[in-house]
């Protein structure tokens, strides 16, 4: 039971497929709080490679996470997450290394256990969009809105490129979707978007159709 009271909106689907943009945009809209839960499976990423601990090595990246503590909040209706009393910058977050390792480190059920009984915190505070990868199958199954916004593996890899970052999205998909401890799913009753050729307000009007009803 994720027990949340308050408005939850649950946004999955894979790497730039775009659903973190319109989960910003629909927080903004709805004055309630953003969330990137890979946000925080990227914070403890960063913590496990300062520590010089191999996001490979499961049994080191254990003993680090008993020895974590993380501390999440939010500035401008966006979620924070201090790891160790230390808030690191997003380009600490997004970068080549940590992209080479989340996936690793993501795959460990311990870590999913600690993070995902934060992000169901939020929940218990006040309304939430949270995106991820298991946000409407795990984290908070019992939300009637779940969305899933996909788009084709080509125009992810350039939304990628137009960033200016070097991401390997196919393997990390491939990693994401293969692993045994929550798996990218499409939740069964989710609301599918494709974004491939669709801009983000069209996309945060999908949204917001199903939610208004
Ligand atoms: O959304 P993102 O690309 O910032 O996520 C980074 C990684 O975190 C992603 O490759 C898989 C992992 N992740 C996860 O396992 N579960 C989530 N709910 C969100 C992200």
């Amino acid at each position: 039971m994720s027990g949340e009271t308050s408005l939850v909106i649950a946004i999955d689907g894979p790497a730039a497929s775009g659903k973190s943009t319109v989960a910003k945009q629909l927080a903004a809209e709805l004055q309630i709080v953003f969330v990137s839960s890979g946000g925080m499976y990227r914070a403890f990423t960063w913590w496990v490679l300062e520590n010089g601990v191999d996001p490979a090595d499961t049994v080191a990246v254990e003993a680090l996470l008993e020895k974590t503590v993380f501390q999440c909040g939010e500035e401008n209706n966006i979620g924070t997450i201090a790891v160790n009393g230390r808030l690191p910058e997003w380009k600490q977050l997004a970068n080549d290394r940590v992209n080479g390792g989340v996936s690793l480190v993501a795959a460990i059920p311990a870590v999913r256990l600690r993070l995902v009984d934060e992000q169901r915190a939020y929940a218990r505070k006040r309304g939430v969009v949270m995106e991820g990868r298991d946000i409407g199958s795990v984290v908070f199954p019992d939300t009637p809105y779940k969305f899933y916004i996909d788009a084709s593996p080509e125009v992810r890899e350039r939304r990628r490129r137009a960033e200016g970052i070097d991401d390997s999205i196919a393997a990390r998909d491939k990693m994401d979707s293969s692993r045994e401890a929550s798996p990218l799913v499409i939740p069964k009753d989710a609301t599918v978007v494709d974004s491939s050729h669709l801009t983000v307000e069209e996309v945060v009007e999908k949204v917001k159709e199903v939610i208004v009803g």
